[in-house]
């Protein structure tokens, strides 16, 4: 039972080892902070800042930013965020904007947003009298972008390769597990002999003391 048990448990987890590899990672990218200059408002008025990615249907209002030159910090759980999600390799075209009632939105800044640019997962926008922004995105780091493109490049022969040496390990496991019972079996098998044993040993050594002798005739 024990052993079986020890066995199963060894395979399940060297299966969760070997499909670790084929999780991918999504690019959310959230609004660490900002802080805008220029309202682009003729009166002093609130103004109603947005980002929007072209393509998107979503226009991420950010409700709490309506004054300038003051820095508003993000945690990244907003209800709002995340701003976007960015495909692997490619940038989407995005913006920040001012929306107006009375005439056309304006625009603050529009720029490609590459995955490529974030660094430790940030990303810093400065556009003078215009916004200071900080994009984060955990998902999007240089090194991981880089792990992340080898990963598709080479995805058949390195996948092939995982398969060939978890199967390998795994055989090898289960042979280790399969002999290391059959040991033990044999192992228990000799001890409840040599108990057997041990117990005729000691009915001859109580017939020795009783003086009786082994009936030979
Ligand atoms: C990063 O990718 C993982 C999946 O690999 C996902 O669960 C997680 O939400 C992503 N995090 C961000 C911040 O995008
Ligand atoms: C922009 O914001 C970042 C982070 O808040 C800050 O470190 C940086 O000094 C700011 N840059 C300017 C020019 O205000």
């Amino acid at each position: 039972m024990l052993p079986s048990g020890i066995f199963t448990s060894a395979l399940f987890s060297l299966f969760l080892l070997c499909s670790l590899p084929g999780t991918y990672s999504v690019n959310l990218v959230t609004l660490g902070s900002i802080e805008i200059f220029n309202a682009h408002e003729w009166f002093p008025s609130k103004p109603t800042v947005y980002f929007h990615c072209q393509g998107e249907e979503r226009k991420t209002f950010l409700p709490d930013v309506e004054k300038t030159h003051i820095l508003y910090t993000f945690k990244g759980e907003e209800s709002w965020q995340p701003l976007t999600e960015l495909p692997e390799e490619k940038c989407k075209r995005c913006g920040v904007y001012e929306h107006d009632v009375f005439k056309s939105d304006d625009t603050f800044d529009e720029w490609e947003l590459c995955p490529a640019d974030f660094l430790d997962g940030k990303y810093f926008r400065f556009i003078e009298n215009e916004f200071n922004a900080t994009f984060l995105c955990s998902n999007c780091t240089a090194s991981a972008e880089q792990s992340q493109n080898t990963a598709t490049r080479h995805d058949k022969g390195k996948v092939g390769y995982i398969i060939i040496i978890c199967s390998f390990v795994s055989l090898i496991l289960a042979a280790g597990m399969v002999a290391a019972y059959r040991f033990w079996q044999k192992r228990k098998r000799d001890q409840d002999q040599a108990r057997f044993l041990k117990l005729f040993d000691e009915g001859d050594d109580l017939e020795d003391e009783l003086g009786l002798d082994p009936v030979v005739l």
